[in-house]
């Protein structure tokens, strides 16, 4: 079928058939379909909500476009699984779970994303550490998963490469906010990694790209659906992104703070507990627990007896960073010329944070990007960031954050923005947190 008359069919929301649907993807990747073209098939697909079936067939035909790993090629002796979060600021989870279920005895091909809007993205953060090779060729991946057991890298040009175009596309044609289309780009690239189980972190609130709980829960369950009609096991949590997640945001003082929690020196309570959830689910996904009780008790105990530490340090070394990384951390990163606390006019508890403006005043002092090639300054972000129902100021002197700024000016207009991204209430207000897992999506 035309392109044209497939777009058509989109627009007035009639069922397209399967080989429509890859037809149009194979003339994305071949160059038949312009770009025009997919920007219109975005834009109805974002007014016009897909049939469960044609989501399917979208993502298995975005899969298909590249090469599909399959890991029965090699002899294995455990399960291949991942986890993937839809984004937000200071989630950091990915880099602790992936060596947690790959130290539990799992195989972990995490394909990562860059910096998206305000959102921190992971292979951004693997750039901070020096050397690591966060593009490798696909071959030297999968050997590295092989190895090592956990390699997390950039998809390459050989997976989902249909997903690649329309992502680019999607990102300058406001057209990213479909569930559907948040659904193929996710899953295509799960399919391709050749991934067996699949554990989901879906962000709501202020630093979410779903703000409102029940969008992320229909996001939620478009992405379990799907996944299980692709064969991938999957199960999605949805969990709180009205704060920071754990203490610091932007990429050094990230790796700075994951470094800090696989050596058991510092774990922020809330950040433990999405990570022992994620993993939990991820290891009954994989047959390598029995019950989630059971997960948790051995996520935690491979975090506290060292074993995730090494398998972290072993995933880096062979990515081309330095061998025992955790113990030089502090020392490899590079660090900001500017630190400034950023304290409230007077003593304070915190009541609300506009968490996507806190991560855009991290893009403003360099550490995401305005334009598609632009340059992540490592070293820059957010260090202790208070959290809801912290007392702030007074006595105490406690900041809301302390900025990583490159030049004194920079921290002054970011100052500005963290300042009006916190609501602020009098000392004695009483403050309801919100509830960190809101819910679990599974079968659906
Ligand atoms: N991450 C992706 O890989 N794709 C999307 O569409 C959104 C987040």
């Amino acid at each position: 079928m035309l392109a044209q008359e497939i777009i058509r069919k989109r627009r007035l929301r009639e069922k397209l058939a399967p080989e429509d649907i890859r037809d149009f993807v194979c003339g994305m990747t071949t160059g038949d379909v312009s770009g025009a073209q997919i920007a219109a098939f975005c834009m109805a697909t974002c007014l016009q909500p897909m049939m469960t079936e044609e989501r399917a067939a979208l993502t298995r035909a975005m899969a298909e476009s590249g090469t599909c790993i399959d890991w029965s090629r090699y002899t294995l002796d455990g399960p291949v699984l991942d986890k993937h979060s839809t984004g937000g600021v200071g989630d950091k989870t990915s880099l602790i779970v992936a060596p947690i279920v790959a130290a539990c005895g799992a195989y972990v091909p995490m394909i990562a994303g860059r910096s998206l809007g305000h959102t921190g993205g992971t292979l951004d953060k693997l750039d901070a550490i020096p050397g690591y090779v966060t593009r490798p060729a696909l071959d030297s991946a999968i050997a590295v998963v092989r190895d090592a057991r956990c390699a997390i890298f950039g998809a390459t040009s050989q997976i989902a490469p249909a997903d690649r175009r329309m992502y680019e596309i999607r990102d300058v044609t406001a057209t990213i906010a479909s569930p559907d289309l948040i659904t193929a780009s996710i899953l295509s690239k799960k399919i391709a990694a050749g991934v067996q189980g699949l554990v989901l972190d879906v962000k709501t609130g202020s630093g979410a790209f779903m703000e409102v709980e029940a969008d992320s829960v229909q996001l939620a369950e478009s992405l379990v659906r799907t996944a299980l009609s692709s064969g991938i096991k999957c199960t999605a949590l949805v969990t709180d992104m009205n704060q920071c997640l754990g203490q610091n945001a932007g990429a050094a003082l990230e790796i700075v703070e994951v470094a800090a929690f696989l050596r058991g020196d510092a774990r922020d309570p809330r950040m433990m507990e999405v990570v022992l959830a994620l993993s939990a689910d991820l290891l009954v996904l994989g047959g390598l627990a029995d019950n989630i009780d059971s997960g948790r008790d051995l996520a935690a105990a491979c975090l506290n007896d060292g074993r995730a530490a090494a398998a972290f340090e072993s995933m880096v070394a062979h990515m081309g960073g330095p061998s025992d990384f955790l113990s030089k951390a502090d020392r490899a990163l590079e660090k900001a010329p500017v630190i400034r606390p950023v304290l409230p006019p007077s003593e304070a508890v915190v009541e609300e944070i506009n968490v996507r403006a806190l991560g855009f005043a991290i893009v403003e002092l360099g550490g995401g990007r305005r334009a598609p090639g632009d340059i992540i300054d490592p070293a820059v972000g957010l260090e202790h960031v208070a959290g809801i129902g912290e007392s702030v100021g007074g006595a105490s002197q406690r900041p809301l954050c302390l900025i990583h700024a490159r030049t004194q000016s920079a921290a002054e207009k970011a100052e500005a923005r963290i300042l009006s991204a916190f609501d602020l209430g009098p000392v004695g207000t009483s403050v309801t947190v919100p509830d960190l897992i809101r819910s679990r999506v599974r079968d659906v």
